[in-house]
């Protein structure tokens, strides 16, 4: 799993409020896609233990890559591990046309060194991916987290210390973006580079530190130089947040105004079952206004509403109860979130891919983040095999 520091998460999923119990209902309205799904009324058994409801066999299950062709990718994401994991590949290559890695693609596994690379993990994704015509997507080229320390190794109080770092940082998105071009679609130039402290806009990261804003415009300039071709993107969480919205716009705007090519905005869209839909619907409107693409990148819908105490250091309030309180009404509640969030999707053409993080519930980081419990966000249960989430996603007949 990722490295992940709670304190730079404490709004992360629950800016949101209190856990307002999704109202049954879900709507099946909005939908582009061709709902060729069959079997949603059909009761034989599946291999959840996750729920009591019945829910259609497996095996009826459509391929959510086709459900959803005419309106965006739909992405899942994992490591270069899936190539040996059978259940795990046929879900994924059944139902992704687009992938993410989890962490092979990230700087400090690449990193290893100034100049020297590790892209043995990635490329065997690569490899997985084409093998199977699934689109990569690139995350992330800078993130606070995943930034390896030789970036910022010398004198920090040498006259030429930012020119230093700044090449560093260029070079490395040179050589990657490079690497990787004509095998990925899209790339998170920057990652959480938005404050969640609403006294600043701008994270202040090490980077930030070193070089200010500017950090982020020569990555975006120096992907852009790599790979003219591939999508270039700013990725955050709470998008929803209207306060954290603003701030990213802000800092969207002010890359826009200067001319620096970032082609869409990541919403990474970690959320729980009282996310609330009018805002995340606000923060598809504020990208498109702009004339910008909307990816979903990193979608879950977790089964605690935690509050925002559970994202601070030392985590406090964690919940132990479900929304809802029983495990099969927090995954109706659930589904029908599901729903609704992919028709919100699929009423707004810029959204280009909708990507879920991970595959299985037993593939979440949310299972030790921000506490370790067991935790159930995904489209497909620990067997592997499809939850009501998922029906109530492939199927607009299909009750939760
Ligand atoms: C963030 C990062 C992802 C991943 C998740 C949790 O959202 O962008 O790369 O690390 O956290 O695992």
């Amino acid at each position: 799993m990722t490295q992940f520091n709670s304190t730079s998460r404490r709004s992360l999923l629950l800016t949101l409020g209190a856990s307002s119990m999704v109202a049954a209902c879900g709507g099946g309205s909005g939908g582009g896609y061709s709902s060729g799904s069959s079997g949603g009324s059909s009761s034989s058994s599946s291999s959840s233990s996750t729920s009591s409801a019945s829910l259609p066999d497996p095996a009826t299950a459509p391929a959510l890559k086709t459900l959803f062709a005419s309106n965006f990718k739909v992405g899942l994401v994992a490591d270069d591990w899936i190539s040996g994991d059978a259940s795990i590949s046929a879900l994924v290559i059944k139902h992704a046309s687009s992938m993410t890695a989890e962490s092979v693609m990230k700087a400090n596994p690449i990193g290893v060194s100034a100049g020297v690379y590790n892209f043995v993990p990635a490329d065997k994704l690569v490899t997985f991916t084409q093998a199977n015509g699934i689109a990569l997507r690139g995350h992330a080229l800078s993130w606070h987290q995943t930034t390896p320390s030789w970036f910022f190794d010398g004198d920090s109080t040498a006259s030429n210390y930012k020119s230093i770092v700044r090449a560093r940082l260029e070079t490395y998105i040179t050589d990657v973006v490079t690497h990787f071009k004509g095998k990925v679609y899209a790339w998170d130039v920057v990652n959480e580079v938005v404050s969640d402290d609403a006294s600043q806009t701008y994270r202040n990261s090490q980077m930030y530190q070193v070089l200010g804003k500017d950090f982020i415009d020569y990555a975006f300039k120096a992907a852009r130089a790599a790979d003219p071709n591939v999508q270039l993107f700013i990725n955050d969480f709470s998008t929803d947040d209207p306060a954290k919205r603003g701030r990213l716009m802000t800092v969207v705007d002010d890359l826009l105004a200067r001319g620096i090519p970032v082609d869409g905005v990541g919403h990474q869209t970690h959320v729980n079952t009282s996310v609330n839909l009018t805002e995340v619907e606000n923060a598809l409107i504020a990208v498109e206004s702009r004339g910008l693409i909307n990816h979903v990148t990193e979608m879950d819908v977790s089964l605690y509403a935690d509050p925002g105490s559970c994202y601070a250091t030392p985590a406090t309030g964690c919940l132990s109860e479900f929304t809802g309180n029983t495990l099969s009404l927090a995954l109706q509640a659930q589904a029908l979130k599901y729903r609704a969030l992919f028709n919100l999707f699929i009423k707004h053409s810029s959204v280009k891919v909708v990507t879920m993080w991970g595959t299985s519930d037993a593939h979440s980081w949310l299972n030790t983040f921000p506490i370790t419990r067991t935790n159930y966000p995904l489209l497909f249960d620990r067997t592997a095999n499809p939850k009501s989430a998922f029906w109530a996603v492939a199927d607009p007949t299909f009750v939760p």
